[in-house]
């Protein structure tokens, strides 16, 4: 079957990308236990990252205000006995990237996938530094 690719341009898209990223997360050797873990109740979660991306990509949406990433990453490395590594990182970006590739394609994808690098930078460093800082 033929599918042409489009861009990420309504909230079913965004919807259709969170889905289809984490259904991948869950099966991933080393993230599926640390998402499964942590994560009890998966229609709302998968709801809200929804809103994330579709304020992030779209600038739309009831996500507004709502988020504070950085925190929440400190927490789920808490909750890995400080075990999170670049690795973790670098494989969630290959499903992203993955993810992105198989649906879409355009400004907006590229937009997703760029976003997405600049914040696990952000992401891991403050991780490390929550660390060092003993938080
Ligand atoms: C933890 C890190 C980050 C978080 C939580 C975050 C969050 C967000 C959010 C919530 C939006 C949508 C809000 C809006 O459009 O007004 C957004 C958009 C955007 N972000 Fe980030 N961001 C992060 C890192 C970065 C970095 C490091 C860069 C660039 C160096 C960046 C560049 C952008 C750009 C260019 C937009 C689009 C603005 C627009 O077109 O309206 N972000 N980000
Ligand atoms: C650039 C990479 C990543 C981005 C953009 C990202 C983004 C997000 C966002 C927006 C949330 C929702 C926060 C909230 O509910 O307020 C979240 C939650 C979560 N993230 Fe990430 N994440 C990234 C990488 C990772 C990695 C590498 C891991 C694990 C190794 C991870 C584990 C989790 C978990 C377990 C939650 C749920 C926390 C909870 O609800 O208790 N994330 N992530």
């Amino acid at each position: 079957m033929y599918k042409i690719r489009k861009d990420i341009v309504h909230r079913d898209d965004v919807s259709l990308l969170v889905r289809s990223f984490y259904a991948k997360v869950r099966r991933h050797e080393t993230l599926g236990p640390i998402f499964n873990g942590k994560i009890e109740d998966w229609d709302s979660h998968l709801e809200r990252l929804t809103d994330f991306w579709e304020m992030v990509i779209l600038n739309s949406g009831p996500g507004a205000g709502k988020f504070n990433p950085v925190p929440v990453h400190k927490e789920v490395d808490r909750f890995t006995q400080n075990s999170i590594t670049q690795a973790h990182f670098g494989n969630w970006l290959e499903l992203w990237f993955s993810t992105l590739d198989t649906y879409f394609y355009g400004t907006n994808t590229d937009f997703a996938k760029e976003h997405a690098r600049r914040m696990a930078h952000i992401l891991f460093f403050r991780i490390m530094e929550g660390r060092g800082a003993k938080v």
